[in-house]
């Protein structure tokens, strides 16, 4: 039996992600920071019929995620699907936008995917075989208004992705990327707002 490791799988397109390969026959490994919303997603998947394991896992942190790709092989055996799907939003000017913003951005939807795909290389190289899909986003192939910090995270997961897949095409590895236009998912909602003062912040995330 195959499995898949999504990360940002306790909602969204990532649930939605993990409910559809479970559908498929896959074991299904979530990560995501927050337990309860992940174990609801594990339970769903469980109450179908489908064997699914959930590890609280922050993509910002290599040793959480080193130990993410280590409890899911010595649980299933075997990875054979890599999801990075976890991601944030910020909006706003990039003078109102600060370096901690800028590091929270790129730590996520950049450094989360490089830890994730440091972790489970030496599996798949071993293996010789794997998938590597990284969720992009159309931020990621073209500029939008008043999201630098997004769009250079995205940009640099197209990069990635694109120089990646070069380089793995002829050991058994496949990688590829995703690029969503706008999901109905919570992630707007969830975004942070940045701007000079609170009504400004408003009209944006009302824009938004
Ligand atoms: N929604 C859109 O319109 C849209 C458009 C283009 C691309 N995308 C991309 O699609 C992907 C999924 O977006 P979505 O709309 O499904 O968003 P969402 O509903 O906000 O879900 C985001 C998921 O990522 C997890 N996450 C966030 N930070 C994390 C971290 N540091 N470590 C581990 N998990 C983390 C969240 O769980 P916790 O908060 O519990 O960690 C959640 O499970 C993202 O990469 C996003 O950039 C979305």
């Amino acid at each position: 039996m195959k499995t898949v490791l999504i990360t940002g799988a306790s909602q969204g397109s990532g649930r939605a992600t993990a409910q559809l390969f479970s559908r498929k026959g896959y074991n299904i490994v979530l990560a995501a920071r927050q337990p309860d919303p992940l174990k609801a997603v594990t339970a769903e998947i469980q109450g179908c019929g489908g064997s699914a394991l959930a590890i609280p896992t922050d993509v910002s942190d290599f040793q959480q995620v080193q130990s993410l790709i280590d409890q899911a092989l010595a649980v299933y055996g075997r990875i054979d699907v890599l999801i990075n799907n976890a991601g944030i939003c910020l909006t706003g000017p990039v003078e109102s936008t600060t370096l901690e913003d800028w590091q929270q951005i790129m730590n996520t939807n950049l450094w989360g995917y490089i830890h994730t795909i440091h972790a489970v290389l030496p599996h798949f190289l071993e293996q010789k075989s794997g998938v590597i899909i990284n969720v992009g986003s159309f931020g990621g192939k073209m500029p939008l208004p008043e999201m630098t910090a997004y769009c250079t995270s995205k940009y640099a997961v197209t990069g990635l992705t694109e120089t990646l897949k070069l380089e793995l095409a002829g050991k058994g590895i496949h990688v590829g990327i995703v690029h969503p236009g706008v999901i109905n998912s919570n992630f707007l909602e969830r975004a942070q707002f940045r701007g000079q003062n609170q009504s400004e912040i408003q009209q944006r995330r009302q824009q938004m």
